[in-house]
């Protein structure tokens, strides 16, 4: 088994469920080899079109969130065939998902391993994680995102350092710079991760779905376009029953009851 998931909850809860997504291949730290990236996005587009479920984690071991790509797969590898298959052009399906996906990283996330980490929609990091981009070690430059996302994260300097120089940082740098938003003790980590991904998804789920869609259009287009599509979206959730609801609900001082609809 590459990936493991699990309901940590009662998946009759209509979108209130978490899933949780393990990548188990601890021989080589969760190295993302083709067979496991794979079975890791088959997980997330199930849980993805999952009405039981409202919030996505994805997680590694206490060793090793993901080591990078595979190293031995790569190796093989000629330009004409990574070009044409148009190698981890793939990956990028997780940031296609509607619902949101925290990552809880422990350990290593190195090279690919950071890269999956910066698809995700929040970044939890156990206090002895390791962030970095070692590809430069191996005669090549991240592919997956890691000189583009970083840098939105982490600003021009710290991404430039650690895409040239392949050194990692700790937790509490990635927290320091921006890249995480929250430092967690390591045993504890996944089960916080969980709380949260409950805390969302108890609210409405439509009104996460665009939240989660209007911060991501954030680092795509401008300001001026940006508030534009904001402030479309906060027009269309007045056509939503959850709007209704949770309005009349803060009125009426009484939990509100969201159907996702
Ligand atoms: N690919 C394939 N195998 C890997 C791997 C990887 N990325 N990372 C670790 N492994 C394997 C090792 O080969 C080793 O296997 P064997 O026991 O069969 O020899 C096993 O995992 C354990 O690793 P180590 O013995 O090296 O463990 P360590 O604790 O001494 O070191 C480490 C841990 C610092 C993470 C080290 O394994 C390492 O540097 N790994 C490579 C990190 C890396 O360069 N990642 C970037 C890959 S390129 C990429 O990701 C491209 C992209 O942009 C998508």
């Amino acid at each position: 088994i590459l990936v493991e998931t699990r309901f940590p909850s009662d998946p009759s809860a209509k979108g209130g469920g978490v899933g949780l997504i393990t990548l188990h291949r601890p021989k080589a730290l969760n190295a993302l080899c083709d067979a496991l990236f794979d079975d890791l996005i088959h997980a997330v587009m199930a849980f993805d079109h999952d009405e039981d479920i409202g919030c996505i984690v994805i997680t590694g071991s206490t060793k090793a969130f993901a080591a990078g790509a595979d190293i031995s797969e790569m190796s093989k590898q000629e330009f004409a065939n990574v070009y044409k298959k148009n190698m981890f052009s793939q990956w990028a399906d997780i940031t296609k998902t509607s619902k949101p996906i925290i990552a809880a990283v422990n350990g290593f996330a190195l090279g690919g391993g950071c890269e999956l980490a910066m698809m995700c929609d929040i970044l939890l990091a156990g206090s002895k994680a390791q962030f970095g981009q070692p590809e430069i070690n191996l005669g090549v430059i991240p592919g997956a995102g890691g000189t583009q996302r970083l840098i939105r994260a982490v600003g021009k300097s710290k991404a430039m350092e650690m895409v040239l120089t392949g050194n990692r940082i700790s937790a509490q740098e990635a927290m320091d710079a921006g890249l995480v938003s929250k430092v967690i003790d390591s045993e504890i980590l996944v089960d916080e991760a969980v709380k949260m991904g409950f805390t969302i998804a108890e609210k409405s789920g439509m009104a996460v779905r665009m939240a989660k869609e209007a911060v991501n259009v954030a680092e795509e287009v401008s300001l001026s376009e940006g508030l534009r599509f904001e402030r479309r979206m906060f027009h269309a959730l007045f056509a939503t029953k959850d709007q209704k609801e949770g309005m009349s609900a803060f009125l009426e001082k009484r939990k509100p009851e969201f159907t996702n609809e």
